[in-house]
């Protein structure tokens, strides 16, 4: 898929609905007694993938546009699969769902296609064995296809080596079914939707600093889940309204859950016109309607505590970074590197190709703005947030972009191209 620069983007648009909170709605809801009702579902792959797993464990769901009804089978009422469950290109599904099936009573075997099967799946492993569980990796590379034997567990005290939302959400779930109390201490605060969603489903859950801690529970019970915008959707219009001349977009009821909105952060302290309209609460997550607008941007550092916070917007940023001015520092982002590609390293490879003056480092990158940025040829690598940052960035760049592999932004954002182009003015 090929662009080019453009003149001005406005209009407004409503990002799908966030893709972690999808996940969780089907799999809680899965696990849940009653029907479980999930309004502005993404119907992203990823989130698909979720709920085929579960439809492959004996649970009744239903898709109905953006709404699906999670027909729960209670937290013991899960069927043994017939064949090898298959998560797709979803490390939140993969991750998550090894949790809850290490308690089970069958055995069954995870896998995904290509990405996942590189995707370090030692970080779930360590834990949930602490806790007794019998899972290992079928080829013993510590990634998937990942064989499970459900059994006892028991609850620990793990402290992660990593900030990771999949990581805690995989022994928070595994400690629904654990005897005694589970903890996960992170280094810095993780997204937390498991946390708010489980307790809403039911669950004693709750956090003392980056630590989350929950017992374990008889039954979960079913909700009716409003899903907000998926920020990390919302983040390409964002960077495209900063970045791209004369331009204003509204963008509507998007998730600024604080454990998320680092993007907000970012863009504000690069000097970003952005303005959050209507705030509200939707029983558990806040949301609002974003409204940017063109701006003149400088660089920032960014480290420590709001990296979690931003994660999967990093590319976006980094592509942010080359149209402002100054140097713009990204440090302790050492995860992008296990993403679905090596964040790192494509965003690095593709900004330098368009002409930026980019630099890797062991855990980031360091980039200084300003230079004039050209089209070329950008391999996506499969990997749906790489393919979005360059659609953005071809819209400002000299020449034409031609994106290798731009189908993949199924995985997220399935209308992307058609959004981008309803503001093309
Ligand atoms: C996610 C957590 C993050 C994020 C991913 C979704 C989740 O991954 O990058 O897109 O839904 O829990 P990590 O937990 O590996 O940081």
């Amino acid at each position: 898929m090929k662009f080019s620069a453009v003149k001005r983007l406005r209009g407004e648009i409503t990002v799908p609905g966030d893709k972690s909170i999808s996940h969780r709605s089907v799999m809680f809801g899965s696990l849940a007694k009653g029907t479980t009702e999930i309004h502005h579902f993404l119907r992203g792959a990823d989130c698909l993938s979720t709920i085929s797993c579960f439809q492959a464990m004996g649970v009744t769901i239903d898709i109905s546009g953006d709404m699906v009804t999670v027909h729960g089978n209670g937290l013991h009422g899960l069927k043994k699969p017939e064949s090898i469950l298959d998560c797709g290109n979803s490390g939140t599904t993969t991750r998550l769902i090894a949790g809850i099936l290490s308690a089970q009573d069958f055995d069954v075997t995870l896998t995904g296609d290509a990405s996942i099967q590189k995707r370090p799946m030692n970080r779930i492993i360590t834990p949930l064995s602490r806790m007794g569980a019998r899972i290992r990796s079928l080829h013993d590379n510590g990634c998937a296809p990942l064989a499970i034997t459900g059994t006892h567990l028991n609850g620990i005290h793990y402290l992660s080596p990593v900030a990771s939302a999949q990581v805690k959400s995989s022994i928070l779930l595994a400690g629904l079914y654990a005897t005694g109390e589970t903890r996960v201490s992170e280094p810095y605060l993780s997204r937390n939707h498991t946390e708010l969603m489980l307790s809403s489903f039911g669950a004693d859950v709750r956090t003392e600093d980056t630590t989350a801690i929950i017992q374990p529970a008889d039954e979960l019970y079913c909700q009716k889940i409003e899903v907000p915008g998926d920020i990390s959707s919302a983040a390409f219009f964002l960077a495209a309204g900063l970045m791209i001349p004369d331009s204003e977009i509204l963008i509507r009821n998007v998730g600024i859950n604080p454990t998320r909105d680092g993007i907000l952060r970012v863009c504000r302290d690069m000097g970003g016109n952005i303005e959050l309209l209507n705030i509200r609460d939707n029983g558990h997550e806040p949301n609002a309607d974003i409204l940017v607008k063109t701006s003149s941007l400088h660089g920032t550092v960014i480290g420590g505590a709001i990296i979690p916070t931003l994660i999967d917007e990093i590319p976006m940023i980094a592509a942010l970074a080359c149209l402002a001015d100054g140097e713009t520092i990204i440090r302790d982002a050492a995860e992008l590197k296990v993403k679905e590609s090596n964040r790192i390293e494509v965003m690095v490879r593709g900004l330098s190709a368009m002409g930026a003056d980019v630099r890797e480092t062991d855990d980031g990158m360091v980039i200084r703005g300003g230079r004039p940025l050209h089209g070329t040829v950008i391999d996506s690598h499969l990997d749906h947030r790489i393919a979005m940052t360059f659609a953005i960035l071809g819209c400002c760049a000299e020449g034409e972009t031609e994106i290798i592999g731009a189908d993949c932004v199924t995985i997220s954002y399935p209308q992307f191209y058609q959004d981008l182009k309803g503001l093309i003015q």
